[in-house]
């Protein structure tokens, strides 16, 4: 139950006696109201401070009109909600008042309890309205705090099980490496989700920042599917590279690609049964084979996307379960996650794929996924093949 007691409402009329009429009652009624006689001296009394609840404004007026005075008060980033009082009452103005973000609309004459009621609906509204944004703000200063004081922690974990892994602090033998090796692929999977988390944050708020350069995709793609070969042959799991010769030049980030492949082997592991493979590779497109490649709609590639020229195409098939045809397009949004049994699977928070499709399309190619049900699924990424794969 929200208390009306001492809650600020400025009145905004240049016609007199309305004004007064709605001060004494709304004073009579518990509220603190104030008048201005014009949209100048309400955005004066605004700026000096007063937290005004609500805000009664008459849309014209001398100087100032209502509608001007609103949309200050939004760019401003104002809290106070407005209910916009006319003699007009034409719909098109209050559709053009509501789409500027006033709570309410009214025509005079109107009755002051119909009044009363609007207001009492604007404060709760208004109330709502900074309850959301707080738990909002809450949740991205929580999200940012964990996500800060975990990666640290872990990061020096990470460190100092390598060192014992790397024999620095004596002998260890194949199966304590093995069980340390264990212990730090999964820390190192709690760093990427972080990882994720923050950069797909950076990209929502256009905060993220890239090193673009040139680099041969084959040479990086074959780097990280070595880092995951050890993994693999330890769940059994047969994984093979096949780097076409030729031009794989792409202009990349070169963290964030290593990222993106990490994340898509990472997800092959883990949807991989026992005793199943995965395939990665790379191979160059010329201009003159590009016509035989068929992007799905769902990838969502810009018009004319394949008329600029050669292509690197990298892509990752794993067997398994597949993803279903109506998972296709969704498992790139946020927090998707959909059940299948491969009796391996580990958590994971569902923001990989969604970190690989910005990254990608920050490089001005296209990730989509392909699966057959039942026969495995393929990852694949379109990258525009720079010149001659000079690297960096
Ligand atoms: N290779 C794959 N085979 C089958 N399903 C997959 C594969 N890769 C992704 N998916 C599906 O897409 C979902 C989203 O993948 P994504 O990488 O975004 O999240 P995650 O791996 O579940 O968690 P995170 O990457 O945050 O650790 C997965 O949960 C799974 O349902
Ligand atoms: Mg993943």
């Amino acid at each position: 139950m929200l208390t009306k007691n001492k809650d600020r409402i400025l009145i905004v009329d240049d016609e007199k006696e309305i004004g007064q009429a709605l001060e004494l009652f709304l004073a009579d009624e518990g509220y603190v109201p104030s008048l201005a006689s014009d949209g100048s001296t309400a955005l004066d009394m605004l700026a000096n401070g007063k937290d005004y609840t609500v805000m009664l404004l008459d849309i014209s007026m001398p100087g100032l009109n209502g509608i001007t005075v609103l949309k200050r008060l939004q760019d401003a980033g104002s809290d106070t909600a407005v209910i916009m009082m006319s003699g007009h009452g034409s719909e098109e103005l209050a559709v053009e008042c509501m789409r500027n973000g006033a709570e309410d609309y009214i025509s005079k004459p109107f009755a002051l309890e119909d009044m009363l009621q609007r207001i009492e609906r604007a404060r709760a509204h208004r109330r709502e309205r900074i309850e959301k944004r707080q738990l909002q703000q809450e949740r991205e200063d929580f999200i940012l705090m964990l996500s800060h004081d975990m990666k640290n922690p872990l990061t020096a974990v990470i460190g100092s099980i390598d060192i014992i892994r790397e024999g620095c602090l004596g002998a260890v033998n194949d199966e304590q490496e093995e069980y340390l090796q264990s212990a730090i692929d999964s820390c190192n999977e709690v760093v990427t989700m972080i990882d994720n988390l923050l950069d797909i944050r950076k990209f929502e708020a256009g905060k993220i920042q890239m090193t673009i350069h040139h680099y041969d995709a084959g040479e990086i793609i074959s780097k990280v599917a070595h880092q995951f070969s050890r993994p693999a042959r330890h769940d059994g799991i047969e994984l093979s590279v096949n780097v076409d010769p030729g031009a794989h030049g792409v202009a990349v980030d070169k963290n964030s690609f290593t990222r993106v492949l990490g994340n898509l082997l990472g997800n092959a592991l883990k949807f991989t049964p026992e005793d199943g493979n995965i395939t990665v590779s790379c191979n160059f497109i010329p201009e003159n084979e590009v016509s035989s490649v068929t992007i799905p709609v769902y990838a969502q590639a810009p018009p004319d996307f394949l008329k600029s020229g050669s292509f690197v195409k990298l892509a990752i098939y794993n067997s398994g379960n597949g993803i279903l045809p109506d998972e296709l397009d969704r498992i790139f949004d946020r927090y998707t996650q959909f059940a299948r049994k491969t009796g391996r699977e580990r958590g994971g928070a569902g923001l990989g794929l969604a970190y690989c499709k910005l990254a990608i399309e920050s490089f001005h190619g296209v990730v989509w996924a392909e699966s057959e049900n039942g026969q495995g699924s393929t990852f694949v990424i379109l990258l525009p093949c720079c010149s001659d794969g000079t690297t960096k």
